[in-house]
């Protein structure tokens, strides 16, 4: 299951996404925003990154304008590493060297058949654990 959010920015394209989630086999739990009323991108990041980091759910897609605020939001919370990310390549290597539990998407940066490749990069690739697991646990522990 995945847990999937966005601002009043990324609304539609939120919509479009769980459908395209919907036909690939991967359900989406929908955390908001629920229409394109104005609103504030922290309050979903922050309710997807909790729903993540409790391991009730676990991955995350996130949507706001550029991505960016998203992932700051989401990389508050212990446990989550977010990627905000344009480009398939990143996407991959994100989980296989960095174990990303968030992604996070620019709905004003990036069409959505690009997304679409972009989430088939991230969903099923796996975390190349071994030297990568110790570089993690360096910056895990930093945290407050
Ligand atoms: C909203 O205008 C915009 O700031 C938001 O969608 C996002 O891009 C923030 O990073």
């Amino acid at each position: 299951m995945i847990a999937i959010g966005s601002d009043h920015v990324g609304y539609e394209y939120k919509e479009k996404l769980i459908q395209f989630l919907l036909k690939n086999g991967k359900p989406a739990v929908d955390f908001g925003c629920f229409s394109n009323e104005r609103t504030d991108y922290p309050i979903y990041g922050l309710k997807v990154a909790d729903a993540v980091a409790s391991k009730t759910i676990s991955r995350g897609i996130l949507i706001c304008g550029t991505g960016v605020g998203m992932s700051l939001a989401a990389n508050q919370i212990r446990g989550i590493r977010a990627v905000v990310c344009s480009d398939p390549y990143t996407a991959k290597l994100s989980r296989e060297h960095n174990d990303t539990n968030i992604l996070a998407l620019g709905s004003r940066v990036i069409g959505l058949e690009l997304a679409e490749m972009i989430i088939l990069n991230w969903l099923d690739v796996p975390f190349q654990s071994m030297r990568h697991q110790e570089r993690i646990q360096i910056f895990e522990a930093a945290r407050n």
